[in-house]
């Protein structure tokens, strides 16, 4: 039997619906039906395809894994080559580039486009009648892979394009596959609980995927694409905005972050604040590209070799480095905490040279099998501490070592113990030297007491000749200054700034002095909170677990590390002589009622404000008892959004998190 034209309808109807939402969960995250409603539908179309063979087409949603595993991929050859871009690393060589650019255009005046580089694998797909017929891989830039089964399997990659454009019947797009790095991590967290091998980073796994013989692994995969170029026969295309703006139209994802400059000055900017701002994106990017807009100047810039005159690459310095292993040392904090840390072969990483790294703790260390000797990945990621990230195995040298945890402390000979259900080791001698100076250098921090001058060379100098034996001693050195004049590298001046230093600091608020006690689990924001709701020291060594654990915010952790450290008889000491040196242990005001009004409230910030910097926006929000987090999350209140908002806002659509604009934002917090 087959379809009559009302089935055959049917069948388009579900075909179109289908693409519709496969466009609104992939391309723009704004889902708009259930899963079991997408689902459903699904279904109904396969086994009307299955019922109808005849209608069945390659094109159809049902179609995204599909055909058999290949032996080996085709060899295709690209119709125009696929360039590849040069590479600059710092502001001189983009002027450079910019001065050819103005010197080959002569008078005409023009424009760039400014586009992040993403980190991923290029790719071009090509579409006859709209619909897609090939994709492949770079390879040469000449000729690469026919891997149109693989691509086919990415959901964000449209198997027919929306709307007919006159003219537009066939045409090339490329872009970039890549993973998010939280997918990748999610991926890679399954892959080792099924005791399969991890992959080193979103781009390998990306470029591993592709290459995969099976299309069904490729789908199961969490890939995506963005585009970034059009090419058309017998199509007029004007410019490279314009192109972008009628990739969006055809049902591509673009990016959302491209930006027109009018001038070389603009396009520094825009690779500055990208550089800045590239941990926020939920992707790698590793620079920005920079684009004459205009396709007829592009056209009269041409190519040298391999690469357009027209675009550049405007990357941003390494942030990855291999290099060799010398030793593993432990390091020892404040609260006793040993760290084991990568004693390294200098590298250049990020913009400066890295010979130590972290190595967190003993499983980190025991999960990769890092062993001294080996060839090592170095990474600076978001945080500015670099950490080894993985190892280069097949480099390794015979006769190596795995890594076995010492069992005492190397700076006071105490025995080191792990406690149950946690990662790390500590020393167990509380008087241990390290842990002295640790809780003096992190009690004069800037963000804690701010005593300018109290660096780490001075607390070792003052605890190594028994000046200072904790903290509180800081403020009994008055008393001592004669003998401080004497010593080595001091002067009078610098006696004095320093003493001057530690006068001044008596006058910090008492959410700071909290802080900088250096109570165990209690941060800067942990020790705002406590302060919030027991505004003297009194109050607080007064206060119960039980009522610690009523403060929003405050769990049982750190309820119980608070009233631990109030317990011990030292600590008791210390209050007593904080006391006696007259440091702040009430706040001065009592904040009014309305102030906390953004209690308990959890924030994120995406897109630029005019009115504020980041950094303001946040403080703002946090005097008045709110939280600025990273990422949106179902727990999330408010996402404030600015100008040029990112996937922060697409997410925040999708889970229904409220969103401000900087109006709303405005009024709230006045
Ligand atoms: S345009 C001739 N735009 O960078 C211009 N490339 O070496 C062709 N890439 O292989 C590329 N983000 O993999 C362009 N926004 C972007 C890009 C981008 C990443 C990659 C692409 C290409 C390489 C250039």
């Amino acid at each position: 039997m087959s379809a009559n034209p009302a089935t055959i309808k049917h069948i388009d109807a579900l075909r179109t619906k289908l693409r519709e939402h496969d466009y609104r969960y992939y391309v723009l995250a704004q889902p708009s039906i259930a899963d079991e409603e997408y689902d459903r539908l699904m279904r109904e179309l396969q086994e009307l395809e299955r019922k109808y063979p005849e209608v069945a087409s390659p094109d159809s949603p049902t179609q995204r894994v599909g055909g058999q595993p290949t032996k080996e991929f085709a060899t295709v050859s690209h119709t125009v080559p696929m360039l590849s871009l040069s590479n600059t690393y710092n502001e001189e060589e983009v002027q450079d580039f910019d001065r050819r650019v103005r010197s080959l255009l002569g008078k005409e005046s023009f424009k760039y486009v400014c586009e992040l580089k993403f980190d991923g694998v290029a790719v071009s797909l090509v579409y006859r009648n709209g619909v897609i017929a090939r994709g492949a891989t770079r390879g040469d830039g000449v000729q690469g892979d026919e891997i149109t089964q693989n691509l086919k399997t990415i959901r964000s990659i449209p198997l027919r394009v929306f709307g007919k454009k006159r003219g537009l019947t066939e045409f090339e797009v490329r872009g970039e596959v890549y993973m998010e790095r939280e997918d990748f991590r999610r991926m890679n967290e399954e892959r080792e609980l099924a005791g399969e091998k991890t992959f080193i980073n979103p781009r390998n796994s990306a470029a591993g995927t592709l290459k995969l013989q099976d299309p069904k692994i490729v789908a199961m995969r969490p890939l995506r694409f963005v585009a970034y170029y059009l090419r058309a026969e017998r199509f007029e295309l004007q410019s490279h905005v314009n192109n972008l703006q009628l990739l969006r139209e055809l049902g591509f994802p673009i990016s959302g972050h491209a930006r027109l400059c009018r001038s070389i000055g603009e396009v520094t900017a825009y690779w500055k604040e990208w550089e800045d701002r590239r941990e926020e994106l939920p992707y790698d990017i590793d620079g920005v590209v920079v684009k004459v807009d205009l396709l007829r100047q592009q056209e009269r810039l041409g190519a040298i070799a391999k690469s357009p005159r027209w675009a550049i690459a405007f990357k941003f310095a390494a942030r990855k480095a291999t290099t060799r292993l010398k030793g593993i040392t432990l390091q020892v904090g404040r609260v006793g905490t040993i760290t084991p840390v990568a004693e390294l072969e200098p590298v250049f990483v990020g913009g400066s040279t890295v010979s130590r790294a972290t190595l967190h703790n003993e499983d980190y260390i025991r999960d990769l099998d890092i062993r001294v000797g080996d060839a090592v990945v170095v990474e600076k990621g978001g945080d500015v501490i670099p950490k080894v990230s993985a190892v280069l195995a097949e480099q390794r040298r015979a006769g190596s070592k795995r890594f076995i945890m010492p069992k005492t402390c190397p700076v006071c000979g105490s025995k080191i113990f792990r406690p149950p259900e946690e990662a790390n080791y500590y020393c167990e001698n509380s008087e241990c030297p390290a842990q002295v100076k640790g809780r003096i250098e992190h009690f004069a921090h800037r963000g804690a007491m701010d005593i300018e001058g109290l660096g780490e060379a001075i607390v070792d100098q003052l605890v190594g000749l028994g000046l200072v034996r904790n903290f509180t001693d800081l403020y009994t050195l008055a008393g001592k200054k004669k003998q401080l004049v004497a010593l080595d590298r001091w002067g009078e001046k610098s006696v004095e700034n320093l003493l001057n230093a530690i006068e001044e600091s008596k006058e910090k608020p008492f959410e700071r002095v909290l802080f900088a006690m250096g109570i165990r689990h209690v941060g800067a924001g942990v020790a705002r909170l406590v302060v919030g709701h027991f505004p003297s020291i009194d109050s607080v060594m007064a206060a119960s677990k039980e009522e610690l654990e009523q403060v929003q915010g405050i769990g049982p952790r750190i309820a119980e590390s608070i009233v631990r450290f109030f317990s011990e008889k030292h600590n008791q000491k210390i209050v007593r002589k904080l006391r006696e040196a007259k440091v702040q242990l009430e706040e001065k005001q009592k904040r009014g009622a309305g102030n906390a009004s953004l209690a308990g409230k959890t924030f994120v910030l995406t897109g630029t404000l005019a009115g504020f910097s980041r950094e303001e926006a946040k403080q703002k929000i946090e005097e008045l008892g709110g939280k600025v987090t990273s990422s949106v999350s179902k727990k999330t209140d408010y996402v404030v959004v600015g100008e040029e908002a990112g996937s922060k806002l697409d997410k925040a659509n999708e889970l229904g998190v409220r969103t401000l604009d900087e109006a709303a934002f405005t009024r709230l917090i006045q």
